[in-house]
């Protein structure tokens, strides 16, 4: 289990940074660490969703690795990348941080992942679980940095539009050689629409334009989550209590556990 890595992927705001920060949390709350959270949206934000500073970003390096090739020095140029790597290293309670930066220009994407690749791979044998928050759309799975993922997590809103963008990703994701152990849907933000959509009369999403997965999760729209992100708050270990039971469920998915009531909708036995 070692290393496993969970990837949020889906369309633009459909709550991969929300969720990937709930379950780095919630992993850490059943004692699956050290995590190592990799934010590979190039607009990074999920040191911000978690209320951490951000170290530096992969991409900063090439401007050093420029410099460096100008200057004569005594240590090879390997070594000092690897220490710089190490220095990226956001290291907070029970997780570490790694960003992937904006490269500048399309062809630096290659150098940019190339090093994120080689890094992750040295990494990740060091950490139970590496989460990482994708960019949107499906660009990023074909440039995906590691060949096996033990759990994609599509994250999609309940929506013809959603629907179709998460069956797309899960085509793209069939056609890469990567191997993906395991996909979970998260149909997030449900009854945003407020009491008439939660209500009886609404017939709910038809799943029948949701792509295979081997497990749904139902993940409702949460006040708190939203407050948070409008007034800059992160989310911390008291975040989100109404996602949370779907997050629960969520997180044990993705470790390959199987279903459970999540905890705090288990009933106390009756004496
Ligand atoms: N379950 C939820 N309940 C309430 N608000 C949510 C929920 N999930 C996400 N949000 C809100 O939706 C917005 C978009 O979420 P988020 O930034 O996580 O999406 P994203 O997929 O990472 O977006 P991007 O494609 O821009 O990276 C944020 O305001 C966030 O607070
Ligand atoms: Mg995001």
């Amino acid at each position: 289990m070692a290393g496993a890595i969970f990837a949020f992927s889906g369309k633009g705001g459909a709550g991969k940074t929300t969720l990937a920060a709930m379950v780095l949390r919630q992993l850490l709350r059943v004692n699956v660490k050290p995590v190592l959270g990799v934010d590979a949206d190039p607009n990074a934000t999920l040191a911000l969703a978690l209320g951490v500073q951000a170290g530096g970003s992969i991409a900063d390096l090439r401007d050093r690795m420029g410099q460096a090739a100008q200057e004569i020095s005594e240590i090879p140029k390997e070594r000092l990348l690897d220490q710089w790597l190490a220095e990226l290293l956001s290291e907070e309670v029970g997780f570490d941080l790694l960003t992937m930066g904006r490269p500048e220009g399309p062809r630096c994407y290659c150098y940019v992942n190339a090093l994120l690749r080689r890094y992750l791979q040295e990494l990740r044998g060091s950490y139970q679980a590496v989460v990482v928050d994708c960019e949107a759309g499906m660009e990023y799975l074909s440039r995906l940095t590691v060949d096996d993922v033990e759990t994609l997590v599509l994250v999609a809103e309940a929506t013809p539009v959603g629907l179709a963008s998460a069956r797309r990703i899960a085509q793209l994701a069939d056609a890469l050689p990567v191997q993906v152990h395991r996909r979970v849907l998260a149909l997030n933000n449900l009854g945003r629409g407020g009491p008439a959509e939660a209500g009886a009369a609404w017939p709910g999403p038809d799943l029948a334009q949701a792509p295979q997965v081997d497990a749904t999760v139902r993940v409702p729209f949460d006040a708190d989550l939203y407050r948070r992100c409008v007034a800059g708050r992160p989310i911390d270990d008291s975040a989100g209590a109404a996602a949370r039971p779907a997050v629960e469920e969520l997180t044990g998915l993705c470790l390959g556990r199987p279903a459970e009531a999540p905890k705090s909708q288990q009933k106390e036995p009756i004496a």
